[in-house]
């Protein structure tokens, strides 16, 4: 039986994100120095996907002005169909209630059938497109939004002041 495990980046997880990201999304890749630049501001959640102990994807998440947002996540095309996008969603969602979030924000290409099936499985809905969003290629995207369900948000134990 295999195991999928998800933990937070330690720095020498960068590089290797840093190269997954050309190897899938090439000239639109975020570059390593940006990567290294955001990880160590500490605002977002950077999260590794483990199939059997061997790095297999990563999801980023976390604050983007005033919205919760789902930045990235991707799998390495060896690790695909065997449910860690799925894994990293829902560890997305735990984080999001866990720090009350009503909803979290998105964008995907157009174009890019898995991921937004993945996310729709989800709960995100299509909210609106943003032309010409991803360079240098032009392609559109969707932003897509899901709600942070409130009977789920209360089972997280969290104590109000009346
Ligand atoms: C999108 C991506 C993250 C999915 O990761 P994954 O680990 O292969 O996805 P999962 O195995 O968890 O699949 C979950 C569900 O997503 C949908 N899905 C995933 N890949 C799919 C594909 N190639 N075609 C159709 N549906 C797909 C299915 O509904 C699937 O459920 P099922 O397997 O029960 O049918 C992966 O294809 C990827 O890394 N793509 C390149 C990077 C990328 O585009 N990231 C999104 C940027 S916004």
């Amino acid at each position: 039986m295999s195991i999928i495990t998800i933990r937070d980046f330690t720095e020498d997880d960068l590089a290797w994100m840093a190269a997954l990201e050309v190897e899938l999304f090439g000239a639109g890749a975020w570059s390593e120095a940006l990567i290294r630049e955001d990880f160590a501001l500490g605002l977002r959640d950077y999260r590794c996907a483990e199939w059997d102990g061997e790095r297999a994807g990563y999801a980023v998440w976390g604050p983007d002005g005033d919205v919760f947002h789902l930045m990235n996540v991707a799998i390495d095309d060896a690790h695909r169909r065997r449910g860690i996008g799925r894994a990293l969603i829902d560890d997305m969602f735990v984080a999001a209630r866990a720090r009350g979030e009503r909803d979290v924000w998105l964008e995907v290409a157009v174009t890019n059938r898995a991921a937004i099936l993945l996310y729709r499985k989800f709960g995100f809905k299509d909210v609106r497109v943003r032309e010409k969003y991803y360079q240098p290629e032009g392609t559109d995207a969707l932003v897509m939004r899901a709600v942070v369900a409130p009977e789920e948000r209360r089972k997280g134990g969290r104590t109000f002041i009346p």
